[in-house]
């Protein structure tokens, strides 16, 4: 195993939270569809339709909002390990389902299970990562998500098949199977040794810190300093700071916080659930005939989400965080932007008697939209998805880190919820209006990451310190930056983050 490779080790396997998320999140689509499970459920209108599939989205939320308190209190570690165990209950809950109550609970409390996951893995993964490769680590997770919706989708596939109770059964009870490889495997993960330090076992970090950098020799000098700079790092921020839920809005962490708070937001507003919940409807709308070929096209989908978040987890550290997400913006926005004249030039929209709109699109621009789509998840997949993620993870300070996380990961799993919940309608309703919308933010996005958000890439704590302490237009404050850089005795490259 190479010089990371405990980290890395570490790093995967805490990604299996990120499978859960994404699985959990993509197996109601297609169930939805499954005749068993219409019978069974007495077919349930778009109402019952929306609590079902919203109420995960809301006990995401409530999760995450736990999760910073629970990760503080009893550590990384054991926080994923409880949420595996509340994950699991809500997916046996929902797995026997006998009515629509239960079914809405077990949503509701795997959704706990998720949102405590999605804050924490990313946390952990960020602590134990060495600098240089911290955002190819948490890239993992994103990875895991993509890996998770794609084999939700095609499990389902595989399941509408089966001709009784077990078509839905088995996609949802299926997924206690990765919680609970997640739950024994973290029995053997470390702690995070920034936590460690920080609840006063220097000793146990480390050893740790010695496991995760060095095949567990004690007395190398980079864990020996890194250890020391998380000891100062610590003993600065007691020195400093008030560790509650006030200083989120207080100098120098609030301008962390909404920056955070932002790039979760607009991480949502790139619309990608539209395409990851709706797909199979707007490639109907548009044109692709008969349910077979809008399934597969969606399956299509996931594979792309998938491979192209692989460039990330290569390069993520090598390109940096602003101008991938600018160009990511960018690519985002202009083939919304084709989709939408397309859209615009050519439809003759009607709604059959079931509410069905068809938007009667020549071959040509119907299949234009498609392929824009695709190009739209590529652009996705290598930049807002795994940086939405890998940002606020790494800006924040050790004594708030989770609790400023908790905040940055419920303002996602909001949006998330409102463009589920609206998305539906304005695909019918305005239809290439709504490409317009998210081209508009998308062009918008590039304007405030270059105006707002500094570099972070490869930078340890101290240096982190320093940059958000500086002016908030980040694009002004290079020069200041370039000082700092240049007064260094150490090459920050190969620097952790405290
Ligand atoms: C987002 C999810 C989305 C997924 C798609 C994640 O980063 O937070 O909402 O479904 O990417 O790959």
């Amino acid at each position: 195993m190479g010089k990371n490779g405990q980290a890395y080790l570490v790093g995967a396997i805490s990604a299996i939270g990120g499978f859960l998320f994404g699985y959990d999140t993509g197996v109601m689509s297609s169930i939805l569809e499954m005749d068993f499970w219409k019978a069974y459920f007495h077919n349930p209108g778009p109402t019952g339709v929306g609590v079902i599939v919203s109420l995960l989205t809301a006990g995401c939320f409530v999760g995450s909002l736990f999760a910073g308190w629970l990760a503080d209190r009893f550590s990384r570690k054991r926080t994923i390990m409880s949420a595996c165990v509340v994950f699991c209950l809500g997916a046996a809950i929902q797995c026997g389902s006998r009515n629509r109550g239960m079914l809405i609970v077990g949503r509701f409390i795997a959704g706990l299970g998720v949102g405590c996951l999605s804050m924490t893995v990313p946390v952990f993964q960020s602590e134990i990562a060495p600098a240089h490769i911290r955002g190819r680590l948490v890239s993992l997770q994103q990875w895991a998500i993509t890996w998770g919706l794609l084999v939700a989708f095609w499990i389902d596939y595989g399941c509408h098949f089966i001709k009784s109770d077990a078509q839905w059964r088995l996609p949802i009870g299926i997924q206690i199977v990765p919680a609970l490889i997640l739950f024994v495997s973290m029995i053997f993960m470390p702690y995070s040794p920034r936590w460690l330090v920080d609840n006063d076992r220097v000793d146990e970090a480390h050893k740790v810190l010695a496991r995760l950098r060095s095949g567990g020799n004690m007395n190398d000098t980079e864990v020996v300093e890194e250890l020391e700079e998380i000891k100062e790092a610590v003993r600065v921020d007691r020195e400093t700071a008030v560790r509650s839920y006030l200083e989120l809005l207080r100098f120098p962490i609030r301008r962390r916080v909404v920056l955070g708070v932002v790039i979760q937001i607009l991480q949502q507003l790139t619309g990608i659930n539209v395409i990851m919940y709706y797909a199979s409807t707007i490639f109907k709308q548009s044109g692709l005939s008969g349910d077979n070929a809008s399934l597969l096209a969606q399956g299509i989908n996931g594979v792309v989400n998938m491979l192209a978040t692989i460039p990330a987890i290569l390069w993520i550290d090598r390109w940096g965080r602003r101008k991938t997400l600018m160009f990511g913006s960018l690519g985002c926005g202009v083939t919304y932007f084709i989709q939408a004249v397309a859209t615009g030039a050519t439809q003759h929209k009607t709604v059959d008697s079931d509410g069905n709109v068809n938007l009667n699109m020549p071959d040509g621009p119907s299949y234009l939209v498609i392929v824009m789509m695709y190009l739209f998840v590529i652009s996705f997949a290598m930049t807002w998805g795994p940086i939405g993620w890998i940002y606020p993870s790494e800006i924040f300070p050790m004594r708030i880190r989770s609790k400023a996380n908790s905040i940055t990961t419920a303002s996602n799993w909001l949006f998330n919820f409102i463009i589920g919940l609206v998305a539906p309608i304005l695909i019918k309703k305005i239809t290439w209006g709504l490409d317009l919308i998210f081209a508009i933010i998308m062009f918008a996005s590039i304007g405030i990451i270059y105006v707002f958000f500094p570099e972070t890439k490869n930078r340890n704590l101290e240096d982190m310190e320093v940059i958000f302490t500086g002016s908030a237009w980040a694009y002004k404050d290079k020069q200041r930056i370039a000082e700092y850089d240049n007064g260094q005795h150490h090459n920050i490259d190969t620097k952790e983050s405290v």
